[in-house]
């Protein structure tokens, strides 16, 4: 029997877009099935100030059909030369949305990022003041750090000290990617809320390595091992409001993943949803999906959740999503989740 679900229209609470010829390639299948997105501000160069964004905004619009109901909400990448009072007012004219922090070195164009957290405290104090958040990339860069605990010792070395010290700031961790991210959510009593990936849900550590190196399963933070998806799955479907959706598209081109030394992300704006409506069904809590989805991001953002609906569609037959999208850069493969996918956002 054909299955259909209607839920409020989804928001994507970190994506990464890209620039040029890829941005037009990418931006409207993410724009075909969320109505808002937090935009990365990780090009080259960064997007550091109001202006940059601003510019970023329209060129993210000139990429879409005029007709486009789709609303980026725009960041700062935070440096440790940024201006406290500049930041906040971008805040307060509207302009962005939140400062994310990418510690330098952790990730895809990250090495204008922070060193020191001691250099950017004036704009975290700054930001306190008036309400605004900061998305946070958590993971240490110490080369004595095994990457499979730079998450865990981020929580410890980092987040921890920085939210005793400034317990006003409103901070997302991003892709959390272990059960002791979810558990240090889970702890806290305010100002703290994690998203959580597509993939990470579907991925383990296995789909990298085992049988041969995977580079499309490659992005950062780096997938766990069994257990910790097994916590990150337990939080998405749970209804706790902390715990929403950011998809972390993040489109490479096939060559620049499948080579020596590839580059981190996996590209999921095309599946996103339809893949989360077969995780959410394995889970036994479809009745979940809208609030992970549509609802908790958008009340955590202090943004109204959105009119539009979209209904889910679970077919008879697995449905036929292209391996890859063609983008003016190259080829860029879709995430495979490594399961027949039943689910369809029903054209709108
Ligand atoms: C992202 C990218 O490519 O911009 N890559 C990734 O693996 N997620 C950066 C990031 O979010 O870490
Ligand atoms: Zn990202």
């Amino acid at each position: 029997m054909t299955k259909r679900i209607t839920i409020t229209k989804p928001d994507d609470w970190h994506l990464h877009l890209r620039d040029g010829d890829m941005l037009k390639a990418v931006a409207g299948y993410t724009a075909a099935y969320f109505s808002r997105a937090i935009i990365m501000p990780n090009l080259v160069p960064p997007v550091v100030t109001g202006e940059d964004a601003n510019a970023y905004r329209q060129r993210i619009m000139a990429a879409l059909p005029s007709e486009t109901g789709f609303q980026p909400q725009m960041t700062l990448y935070l440096t440790e030369d940024s201006e406290p009072q500049a930041v906040a007012q971008a805040y307060r004219d509207g302009i962005v949305k939140a400062v994310k922090l990418y510690p330098a070195g952790a990730t895809t164009n990250s090495h204008n990022g922070v060193r020191d957290i001691l250099q950017v405290m004036p704009v975290l104090e700054a930001m306190a003041e008036v309400g605004m958040p900061l998305c946070v990339h958590g993971e240490v860069t110490d080369a004595d750090v095994d990457i499979f605990d730079r998450e865990k010792v981020f929580i410890d070395k980092v987040l921890d000290p920085l939210r005793a010290e400034l317990p006003e700031l409103k901070i997302v961790m991003e892709h959390v990617t272990t059960s002791d991210g979810i558990d240090y959510v889970k702890s806290s009593k305010q100002n703290l809320a994690a998203t959580l990936t597509v993939h990470h849900l579907i991925i383990n550590r296995n789909a990298i390595l085992v049988g041969g190196i995977k580079p499309h399963y490659y992005c950062l933070p780096v997938a766990k091992r069994e257990s910790h998806r097994l916590a990150l799955r337990a939080a998405a479907v749970s209804g706790d409001e902390r715990f929403f959706l950011g998809t972390d598209s993040a489109p490479h081109t096939d060559a620049n993943k499948e080579m020596a030394c590839g580059c981190a992300g996996c590209f999921t704006a095309l599946n996103a949803m339809p893949c989360l409506a077969h995780v959410f069904e394995e889970e036994d809590r479809l009745e979940a999906l809208e609030g992970f989805t549509s609802q908790f991001g958008a009340d955590w953002y202090k943004l109204p959740r959105n009119d539009d609906k979209i209904t889910l569609v679970r077919h008879e037959q697995p449905v036929d999503y292209p391996s890859s999208v063609m983008t003016g850069e190259g080829p860029v493969t879709v995430f495979d989740p490594m399961f027949d996918i039943y689910w369809e956002v029903e054209a709108q």
